[in-house]
């Protein structure tokens, strides 16, 4: 209900004001989160702009303060932030013991919370978010948009990158043009939104093996939207937050710019790695390729992709075309 979605807000709201009271203002929150955020090299200007915080060890820190001030154990739950089980009636708060970031709508209201572990460990994931509620529908909304929407327009571009991190350390290098998905698989709700600035994006994705099948998947998706997308993996396994940490500002940017394909030129060079010299895996690999350029929207463009991959592989362009065809049949 609309009550409903106001307090959500609202509570939201105070819980980003505690995370953040939490870290900068405890000892545990000093010791633990703020100085976990120095050794990944932020400073304090980005911190304040994203609004990171903590969320304390105790197990309902955050759910205590709400109630006292007066939110009922109903909304509580109706936020994912706390939960209240038969044998714990004062409360669990869902994040505990990790460092808090705050997602925000385009136009800057806190809808949920991503939370991160202090030291990584295989028992545990890694980041936990919130779940969707009455506000926070995880497949509407894009982190970093409401800190980057006047970068995108202005650059008529924006990066797509993996995680809350590459966001704020491609900030901190002062390239602001940046959303990330954060975990989940790209939609076309995400791309919408994109679509209000800009129609063209460069995936920004981490060099491993999901890095590669989120790229691909996160090309077809942009190219039936009708997106210009250009690709770039980072080498070594490196993100954008590692390598940006790597290198000074300008060279991220150069090698951004310079590095970046179009998605046959990126697709052709991982598919054809594997291929070898086999021909079968050859035809297999220019099939995937033929069948993003299937998601193409634009008869015209269809085209012109059809020859650089009929250059790119010296096939005609008759056979490419047949097999275009049969990709479109089988998308319907
Ligand atoms: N993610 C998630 N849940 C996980 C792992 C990842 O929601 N258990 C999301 C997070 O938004 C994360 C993104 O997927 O930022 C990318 O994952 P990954 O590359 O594994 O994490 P990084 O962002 O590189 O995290 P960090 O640098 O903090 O280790
Ligand atoms: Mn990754
Ligand atoms: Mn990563
Ligand atoms: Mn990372
Ligand atoms: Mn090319």
């Amino acid at each position: 209900s609309q009550t409903d979605k106001e307090l959500l807000y609202k509570i939201h709201e105070v819980a980003n004001d505690f995370f953040q009271e939490q870290m900068f203002n405890t000892d545990e929150g000093k010791t633990i989160a703020y100085s976990y955020f120095k050794e990944r090299e932020l400073r304090d200007e980005i911190i304040r702009k994203f609004q990171l915080g903590y969320s304390p060890e105790q197990k309902n820190s955050f759910t205590e303060f709400a109630l006292e001030k007066g939110y009922s154990k109903e909304i509580l739950e109706k936020s994912g932030l706390s939960i209240f089980p038969e044998n714990s009636p004062n409360g669990i708060d869902r994040f505990r013991e990790r460092v808090i970031f705050p997602i925000h709508s385009f136009s800057g209201r806190v809808l949920g919370f991503g939370a991160r572990i202090l030291k990584n460990n295989v028992k545990t994931a890694k980041y936990l978010n919130s779940p969707e509620t009455e506000i926070y529908h995880k497949s509407q909304v894009l982190y970093g948009l409401n800190q980057g929407k006047q970068a995108i327009s202005k650059n008529n571009l924006c990066l797509l990158v993996e995680g809350y991190m590459d966001v704020i350390a491609l900030h901190q290098s002062g390239i602001e043009h940046v959303v990330s998905s954060s975990g989940t698989a790209l939609t076309v709700e995400q791309i919408k939104l994109i679509k209000r600035l800009t129609e063209n994006v460069t995936i920004l994705f981490d060099g491993d093996a999901a890095g590669i099948k989120a790229s691909f998947r996160s090309i077809d998706m942009l190219l039936s939207e009708s997106m210009n997308i250009r690709v770039l993996l980072f080498p070594d396994g490196d993100d954008p937050d590692s390598f940006s940490r790597k290198h000074p500002q300008d060279y991220v940017e150069k090698f951004i710019k310079n590095e970046a394909k179009d998605f046959i030129d990126f697709k052709a060079e991982i598919l054809l790695k594997d291929a070898g010299s086999d021909p079968i895996r050859k035809a297999e690999a220019i099939r995937d390729i033929v069948k993003s350029v299937a998601f193409v929207q634009n008869a015209l463009k269809q085209e012109v992709y059809l020859k650089e991959v009929s250059n790119k592989f010296g096939l005609s362009e008759q056979s490419l075309f047949n097999e275009l065809n049969v990709q479109k049949q089988l998308q319907k």
